[in-house]
């Protein structure tokens, strides 16, 4: 717990008796992030391979997850060096799932710049993608030997998840329907348990008590599920100048995304047709017209009350975790600006 007498150059102080606690807010913890993420971190030894890797993480990036797990480290005392490690390891893990996530949806922008693949072509993505998750367990290896097996654990049990969602994710993109409940199973895989974990893993080094470490985690991944849900809607609807990747890619791939759900469930039967006929046969125009389809059937409003419903399910572990209330501030205020993100 942080003393009044720390400096800190954050204006987010709250008073609890004689101690003013002050916390890092996201943009601090993103900057102080930066100062030591920033750096090369790779070789010069083969620049047909590093370069790539370099290029891709000189793009930036918000820095949710190593955020996310900073915060869930000051939740329980001043940041540990530790917490740094994992942040680095959790930040690459997922530069490594964009570089070939990438690959998977044929995607041709991200973060506003040519994809690995684009531009240096498929195989060396999938290598750059490769020598980051090594890197990545570079910065693992470096933890104390007390939380080495508990990381090591739950690291590698998300990592094997992420790969089940990015899987389904693609199985369901040949397939005409699916339910909600695929929708939700497949986003909690492939996006929400990373956010969940890294915030877990923050709060493990900071010595948290498995009940707080349990609603983290929940807080975490429902988080995870309203980010999703957001990244979804952006697809389609965002500002391509501030979203950075290709608009209304996720309809030209036919990724099933709850706004092809909602659509299929409340179109009229001609409407129904058209959305069916324009995901099989890929006519010119199909983004324009299916995006029409999703404004007829209202699928905004829907989007926004089923955000926000996770984000009441998130923040109401937050709330449930026992740790002085006005400590978790810097958590809110991440998990609002995450759900109202335009990029
Ligand atoms: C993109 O994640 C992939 C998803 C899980 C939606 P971010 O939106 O966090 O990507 P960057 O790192 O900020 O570019
Ligand atoms: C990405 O989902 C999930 C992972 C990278 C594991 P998306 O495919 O929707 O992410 P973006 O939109 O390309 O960032
Ligand atoms: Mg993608
Ligand atoms: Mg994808
Ligand atoms: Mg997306």
């Amino acid at each position: 717990m942080s003393g009044g007498g720390r400096r800190r150059r954050s204006d987010h102080t709250w008073t609890t008796g004689l101690f003013s606690i002050i916390m890092f807010s996201f943009a601090e913890l993103a900057e102080q992030f930066a100062g030591k993420f920033d750096t090369k971190h790779f070789p010069d030894s083969l620049p047909s391979l590093y370069q790539p890797a370099e290029y891709f993480l000189s793009m930036g990036g918000k820095r949710v997850r190593p955020v996310i797990c900073l915060m869930g480290n000051e939740l329980f005392d001043t940041i540990q060096p530790d917490a740094w490690n994992v942040a680095h390891a959790v930040e690459l893990f997922h530069n490594f799932t964009l570089i070939h996530d990438d690959i998977m949806d044929k995607a041709p922008l991200r973060r506003g710049k040519p994809t690995v693949h684009v531009k240096y072509g498929e195989p060396t993505a999938l290598l750059a993608g490769d020598v980051m998750i090594v890197a990545a367990y570079d910065y693992l290896s470096k933890i104390n030997t007390v939380h080495l097996p508990g990381i090591m654990h739950l690291f590698n049990k998300t990592a094997r998840e992420v790969c089940e969602g990015q899987q389904l994710d693609m199985d369901f993109e040949k397939r005409e329907r699916i339910t909600l409940d695929e929708y939700m199973q497949m986003v909690t895989l492939k996006t929400s348990v990373l956010l969940a974990a890294s915030v877990q893993m923050g709060a493990m080094l900071g010595g948290s008590g498995e009940g707080n470490q349990e609603h983290l985690y929940a807080f975490g991944k429902n988080l995870g599920i309203a980010f999703q849900l957001q990244d979804d809607y952006l697809d389609a609807f965002g500002d391509p100048e501030k979203f950075g990747k290709q608009p209304g890619g996720d309809i030209m791939a036919n990724k099933k995304t709850f706004l092809t759900i909602q659509a299929l469930e409340t179109a009229t039967p001609v409407q129904q047709k058209e959305l069916l006929y324009l995901m099989k046969e890929n006519p010119p125009g199909k983004v324009e017209r299916v995006l029409q389809i999703f404004r007829d059937c209202k699928v905004d409003q829907w989007a926004k009350d089923l955000k926000d419903k996770y984000l009441g399910l998130a923040l109401r572990h937050l709330e449930d975790t026992a740790v002085t209330g006005s400590r978790k501030q810097p958590l809110e205020e991440l998990a609002l600006f995450l759900v109202q993100r335009e990029y």
